[in-house]
């Protein structure tokens, strides 16, 4: 069967399409062509857009030798580094996987859940009361601070507070045209600028690499430490480029990604006054001395946030590039072709997910999903190593803010999804006016 049809536009109309409104190019295009359609990219070439989870299920539970990382992982690495887990494909891939996967589960995990804490209450600490704020910065701040401590292990709040502004200067200054558009990585301009701040972020980790090298690692449990005390199964160590560009990758997808997660939780409970009124219900009935492994079991916490990714994925879709023929529901993808199985659609099939525009945290309490229909943290064997990570931290920060304050809109205008360098994010920001709900500050 031939590959599913779609847009015949040239090229450029819809690779602009695709970059200036994502989410409306994919609502276009599904509502044209149905779940699954064909579409001609810059840089991508020919690319198969799939959202029916059998189909999504075929590409995630292909084998690593049948798929490889699309080309929009390759785009990343000149900001990355050719080390980066995102870039490495087939035993290189998995031999990293297994090296980087602990620290981010378990005790290990939970470890960082004093930092979480630290760097919420120390920032929320400045909020004003009663008048209108941007949040979004605020909860970038927290998310960055969290990352710098987890993967740094850098206890002091000054040095952390340094270390954020090479990393905010980064992602600040990049223009996502760059990356996709190689002509445009010249010596001049954008890119350069975008190259000076990747340097400055660089001398940054190589000082933590540098320090541990000299100090020892003895005692300490960040992330740095526990990649430069592990081994490979030949018993080798990791390099420091390979560290250095695992660090950058971490540092890169692990907290902008929670910081548009965090601002989008926060705006549809705003915007959704009775699942807030439940979730302070829930957070009230934990009594003050509750400590984080409670707040982590809370039931309604946990279907907000599930509920959050589900409407606002932060990628909207995943990518892959065939090596060989792989048979899809309906048709055929020839090798060397992308496949790129659609978050943002999957999350929105009525029959998996009635009523799919709606905010409604309680279908996470009635059913559960399976990891084709529900997919914020993509999938198979590329699937986030943060996921787990990165649900502890959102339900960490969200349960302190929920108990500390009470959030309303600062104003009528409904945030719309853009696309901010990597990922799609509320544009400008969410706004809000904070009272004091004088909670336990867990
Ligand atoms: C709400 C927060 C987050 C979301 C929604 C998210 C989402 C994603 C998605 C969709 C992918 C691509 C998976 C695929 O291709 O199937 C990914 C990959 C990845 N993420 Fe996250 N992420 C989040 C937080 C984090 C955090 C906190 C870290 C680490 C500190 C992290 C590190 C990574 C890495 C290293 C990969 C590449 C995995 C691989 O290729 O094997 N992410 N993430």
């Amino acid at each position: 069967m031939p590959l599913p049809p779609g847009c015949t536009q040239p090229m450029a109309v819809q690779t602009a399409r695709w970059m200036a409104r994502p989410t409306t190019f994919l609502r276009e295009c599904h509502d044209r062509f149905g779940d699954d359609f064909s579409v001609n990219m810059a840089i991508f070439g020919k690319a198969v857009f799939v959202s029916d989870p059998e189909n999504i299920k075929a590409v995630f539970t292909a084998s690593p030798e049948a798929l490889g990382p699309g080309t929009g992982n390759a785009m990343l690495m000149p900001l990355l580094g050719r080390h980066s887990l995102i870039l490495l494909d087939r035993q290189p891939h998995r031999r990293e996987r297994r090296l980087l996967t602990p620290p981010f589960h378990g005790e290990r995990m939970r470890a960082y859940a004093q930092v979480i804490h630290e760097s919420t209450q120390t920032t929320c600490a400045a909020w004003p009361l009663g008048q209108a704020m941007n949040l979004t910065p605020e909860l970038q701040n927290i998310s960055l601070d969290v990352i710098l401590s987890a993967v740094f292990g850098v206890a002091d709040l000054g040095r952390r507070a340094a270390a954020r502004r090479p990393v905010v200067a980064l992602l600040e200054g990049l223009n996502p045209l760059t990356l996709y558009v190689p002509f445009l990585q010249q010596s001049f301009g954008p890119w350069a600028k975008t190259m000076a701040e990747r340097r400055a972020v660089h001398a940054l980790v190589d000082e933590e690499i540098h320090d541990r090298r000299e100090r020892g690692l003895d005692g300490r449990s960040d992330i740095l430490s526990l990649m430069m005390a592990a081994r490979y199964e030949d018993g080798a160590e990791m390099s420091d480029e390979a560290l250095r560009d695992e660090m950058m990758t971490m540092l890169i997808a692990g907290h902008e990604t929670s910081t548009t997660s965090l601002s989008w939780a926060v705006w549809e409970l705003m915007d959704n006054p009775d699942a807030a009124e439940r979730l302070s219900a829930e957070l009230d009935a934990l009594g003050g001395d509750a400590g984080p492994e409670a707040l982590e079991r809370l039931p309604y916490l946990d279907a907000v946030c599930r509920e959050t990714l589900r409407l606002h994925p932060v990628l909207p879709l995943v990518s892959r590039i065939t090596r060989a023929e792989l048979p899809l529901r309906g048709f055929t993808v020839p090798a060397n072709v992308g496949v790129f199985p659609c978050i943002w659609l999957a999350h929105r099939r009525e029959e998996v997910f009635p009523e799919p525009e709606r905010f409604r945290p309680e279908r996470f309490l009635e059913r559960t999903y399976s990891p084709f229909e529900w997919l914020p943290f993509g999938g198979g064997a590329r699937r986030c190593i943060g996921m787990a990570f990165a649900l502890y931290e959102m339900k960490l920060v969200l349960g302190a803010l929920f108990r500390r304050f009470h959030f309303k809109k600062a104003d009528d205008k409904t945030p719309q999804t853009r696309r901010k360098h990597i990922t799609i994010a509320p544009s400008g920001g969410v706004r809000a006016v904070l009272a004091a709900r004088g909670g336990p500050h867990v």
